[in-house]
């Protein structure tokens, strides 16, 4: 199988490298800049990627790159800053520019090469540029290969090696031919082979945690959501019967949520399941809490509390599953600083570090989209699959204000019709996620010949790639007609609805 090494040098784009180059089938690792020639050697990759960055190449304290990186015989692409470590390594000029250049720019190819295979010498395409420096005068036995009107060197190759390095971001879908360029690079010039899939790994890991278990016992923490089922999922075809699932009803769930995970994960996938019915706990503890982060605290630590009083009842489990993804290793690994950040009051349903189980993680390799095909593969359903992404506190932070059972129930049956009516619309896939919202405001209202005076909820459906921006979900107007007379006549307490029309930023996906 082909590899390909992305040192990280911190850039916002470093994911995307590494999900372009994972869409070409081709296996990659992101790693931190600093990783040295022995751990690269040892790697063994094909190519390696120099990701962009935020520093430049003559501030003191930043990553560098070993000479010796240029003469392993292995293929290079260096972008943007890697391409200007590149140049600096081998002794080529770095200068700032004379303004810093973002946004489009047409990039002029002035040389038939590999890498442009596929383009025409004089052609021009447009790329993404993002960067402070430029090079003013490449390395000795350097050729330029394209250039721009502001940057003479936009893209440069060593004469007699595989070096290459290109100054605009070809990961970035703003470069147009980006995807072309990148494919030169993995299989006209590094000779990757293409044969890797996100599923590959299910052989893999199901070999690696058969070794590891034994004839030990495991258990796993479902939350409903995908990557905990794709993990179970997963663990379960490894050991079987000695895989249990323990899946807290926090009472702060959607309606039929529990049902939903015993017919799926229970019944249809056979795995066996303990279902710990806390919500009074939750409930209890939530009594007189309107702050939402103190209400995520608490949640947390509940959550924590039975979890490992369930988990006690299973005593003789050695190991523990967690659905660790590839976004968060990378966060953890990555010595310049995250490449995404990741909100830390996201963390809730988050365990201990000191319990006694070993951590099995067969996910951490993957990204969220390539967990689903995993998933797939491994006989889940599309009702888990393609499921919206649901917080951990649940309920609780969509009800502002005092959490209560009479508002958890009311709130369940306004969202079980917002969601049924929403798929029946065929909208379900279109929108990244979907609630309603209680809110703790009575308005007045008429129904009959009687005055009403009942409470008001908002309804929220956004588009998102990741949950970081979002924009609001433009329905057509009749399904939002229909979804608001049917819950103001099937819902007691609610005479009145509203549509959430804020985008993130300014404001947050949920409401708390
Ligand atoms: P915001 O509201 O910050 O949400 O725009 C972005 C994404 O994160 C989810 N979210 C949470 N997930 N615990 C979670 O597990 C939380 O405390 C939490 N708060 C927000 C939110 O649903 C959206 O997908």
């Amino acid at each position: 199988m082909s590899r390909v090494l992305i040192l990280d040098y911190g850039s916002q784009y470093t994911q995307l490298i590494a999900r372009r180059i994972r869409e070409e089938r081709v296996y990659c690792e992101i790693q931190p800049a600093e990783r040295d020639l022995d751990w690269i050697v040892g790697w063994a990759p094909d190519g390696i990627v120099l990701s962009g960055g935020p520093a430049s190449v003559y501030d003191e304290g930043v990553p560098g790159a070993e000479p010796g990186l240029l003469e392993l015989g292995i293929p290079v692409l260096g972008i943007c800053y890697g391409m200007q470590l590149l140049c600096h390594v081998a002794g080529g000029r770095v200068v700032p520019a004379e303004s810093r250049e973002y946004g489009y720019a047409e990039l002029e190819i002035v040389r038939d090469d590999t890498l442009f295979r596929g383009f025409e010498k004089g052609e021009r395409t447009t790329v993404w540029m993002s960067h402070g420096d430029e090079i003013e005068e490449v390395p000795e036995g350097f050729e330029v290969l394209g250039r721009t009107p502001t940057s003479p060197v936009a893209a440069m190759r060593a004469r007699d090696r595989d070096i290459y390095g290109v100054q605009f971001h070809p990961e970035v879908a703003h470069t147009r031919r980006g995807e072309e360029i990148l494919e030169n690079f993995l299989f006209a010039i590094a000779g990757c082979a293409g044969d890797w899939t996100p599923g590959s790994i299910v052989s893999t890991q199901v070999e690696a945690i058969r070794d590891r278990v034994g004839d030990g016992h495991v258990i796993c923490g479902l939350s409903g959501g995908v990557d905990s089922s794709v993990a179970a999922a997963l663990v379960h075809r490894a050991v079987g019967d000695r895989l249990t699932c323990i899946f807290v009803d926090t009472g702060l769930l959607r309606k039929a949520e529990r049902e939903s995970v015993e017919r799926v994960i229970g019944a249809h996938l056979g795995i066996v399941l303990d279902v710990v019915d806390a919500s009074e706990t939750f409930l209890a503890r939530l009594g007189g809490v309107e702050d939402p982060e103190e209400k995520r605290v608490r949640i947390g630590h509940t959550f924590i509390d039975v979890f490992e009083e369930a988990a006690a009842r299973h005593g003789d489990a050695g190991f523990l599953v967690q659905g660790t993804l590839y976004p968060d290793v990378i966060e953890s690994v990555s010595v310049h600083g995250p490449a995404v950040t990741i909100k830390s009051h996201h963390n809730v349903g988050g365990l201990r570090p000191d319990l006694p189980f070993e951590l099995i993680e067969p996910l951490r390799e993957l990204f969220k989209d390539e967990v689903r095909q995993v998933g797939r593969e491994l006989g889940l359903p599309e009702e888990i699959i393609g499921r919206h992404p649901f917080p951990g506190p649940g309920l609780a932070i969509r009800i502002i204000g005092e959490v209560t059972r009479d508002r958890l129930e009311l709130l369940r049956e306004v969202d079980a019709i917002y969601l049924e009516e929403i798929r029946a619309a065929g909208l379900y896939d279109d929108i990244w996620q979907a609630f309603a919202v209680f809110l703790p405001v009575r308005s007045v209202g008429v129904m009959g010949d009687a005055r009403t005076y009942e409470n008001v909820v908002a309804l929220r459906a956004v588009t998102s790639r990741d949950g970081m921006t979002a924009d609001w979900f433009p329905f057509p107007a009749e399904a939002l007609a229909r979804i608001s007379s049917r819950v103001i006549n099937e819902v007691t307490g609610v005479n009145r609805v509203v549509y959430d029309v804020s985008s993130k930023p300014p404001a947050t996906i949920e409401w708390e």
